[in-house]
């Protein structure tokens, strides 16, 4: 089989990217160009400024893909874009825009689910580890065992899925889903709440080893009813239809936490050295990480690390609840989120212990990025599912 190289696009959220992949397996180029900066004042995407700063970004981004490759437009096989979920109108922007190269170029235009883009990206350095300096640690393990369990843990996400191989496709079937805020979210707001910035994922991960994670205990999040309603939610799966009722469930919630992590910031009257900090910082033009570190005290920082190790113990264990109940072969944990240095550690000790190998996709490619895109693509261009010239984008797209 000859090489294949689709060239991924994707703009769900606050990040432009594109990237040129070869047969699904070897990243050749990524760009991603981040409106982290632009979006940071607001603590949050504002919707309205991603998709303005995706229509100045697209064509720039895809050029530099392209030329990082040693690619033209007309020398990829095939164009591959996020069609959901994600923001309606920053999706319209990458979908407009690969519609367009498609059609002018006679392509072949391949429709992305971004959430079965993040499962990929782990197979990508998986496949890619095989090839490079990381052979030993991933020896004997270049032929996948099926059934993979993948936790998709991001800012919008937190899902589990049992996913298979038949052929060249692969499916899903969604074993569990938070009922409320993603690990993610939870991640970014109690960040907010603390004057911490945004996105408050990398910054809690690096001030949580300064603190003592056994300072504040956090009651784990009781789910004791079965999830029959239509979601009410953003992140809650809206057709209860979907599940099956034979299938045992390993739901996930995360909105307990963040208001526990509220209610210990009032109980202790830590408001205005709160305040003082976001004053602080802000008058910062970039603030780096020993900027907030110098002006976190210990109960901030034991609240942090407190905090964290709840959230990855809590994945953790229903994680691993899943797998043992599915009896997989194979975990990945992928996502914003499995960038926490934390998470992987507890991860790889505690899968270790149940005997069940454990993926995870590079830092890189951990958060959102085109090359899970392209290389998710992969098996649907072999299998020739292509896009119809009139599809749009699904902002509440489900796997
Ligand atoms: O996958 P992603 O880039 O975008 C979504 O699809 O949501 O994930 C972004 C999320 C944010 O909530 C961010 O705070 C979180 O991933 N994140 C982290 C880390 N790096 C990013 N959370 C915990 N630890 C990190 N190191
Ligand atoms: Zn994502």
């Amino acid at each position: 089989m000859p090489s294949a190289y689709i060239l991924g696009i994707e703009s769900s959220c606050d990040e432009t990217a594109a990237a040129v992949v070869r047969s699904g397996e070897q990243v050749v180029s990524n760009v991603v160009a981040s409106q982290i900066a632009m979006h940071q004042p607001y603590g949050g995407v504002v919707p309205e400024l991603a998709s303005r700063e995706h229509l100045r970004a697209i064509v720039p981004v895809v050029r530099q893909a392209l030329s990082e490759a040693n690619h033209t437009y007309s020398s990829v096989d095939a164009i591959a874009v996020t069609q959901g979920p994600g923001l309606a109108g920053a999706l319209m922007v990458g979908i407009s825009y690969a519609k367009a190269l498609a059609f002018a170029l006679d392509k072949p235009l391949i429709a992305v689910n971004h959430l079965e883009g993040h499962i990929h990206a782990v197979l990508l350095d998986l496949r890619q580890n095989n090839n490079n300096k990381n052979k030993e640690q991933q020896k004997g393990n270049h032929e996948l065992q099926f059934p993979v369990l993948a936790l998709v843990v991001s800012g919008g996400h937190t899902h589990l899925y049992l996913a298979e191989q038949k052929g060249e496709s692969w499916t899903y079937e969604n074993v569990g889903h938070t009922r409320d805020d993603a690990a993610g979210e939870a991640f970014d707001k109690v960040a907010k709440l603390l004057g911490l910035g945004y996105p408050g994922g990398p910054i809690i991960d690096r001030l949580a080893p300064h603190g003592d994670p056994r300072a504040v205990k956090f009651p784990p999040a009781q789910i004791k009813h079965r999830d029959r309603r239509a979601g009410t939610h953003a992140n809650a799966e809206p057709d209860a239809d979907r599940l099956r009722a034979d299938r045992p469930r390993f739901d996930f919630s995360y909105s307990g936490i963040k208001t526990a992590v509220l209610r210990y910031v009032e109980s202790h009257h830590m408001q205005a050295a709160i305040e003082l900090r976001r004053k602080a910082v802000a008058s910062i033009p970039k603030p780096r990480f020993e900027d907030y570190l110098a002006r976190c005290d210990k109960q901030t920082l034991d609240l942090v690390a407190s905090f964290q190790r709840a959230i990855v113990e809590d994945l953790a264990a229903r994680t691993l609840a899943a797998a043992r109940a599915f009896d997989v072969a194979t975990l990945f944990v992928t996502g914003g989120v499995a960038a926490n240095s934390e998470l992987r550690r507890t991860f790889d000790r505690n899968a270790a212990a149940e005997g069940i190998p454990v993926y995870f996709p590079s830092l890189r490619l951990s958060t959102d990025n085109a090359a899970m895109i392209a290389a998710a693509a992969y098996p649907k261009f072999l299998s020739k599912d292509f896009a119809p010239a009139d599809f749009s984008a699904e902002a509440g797209m489900r796997l």
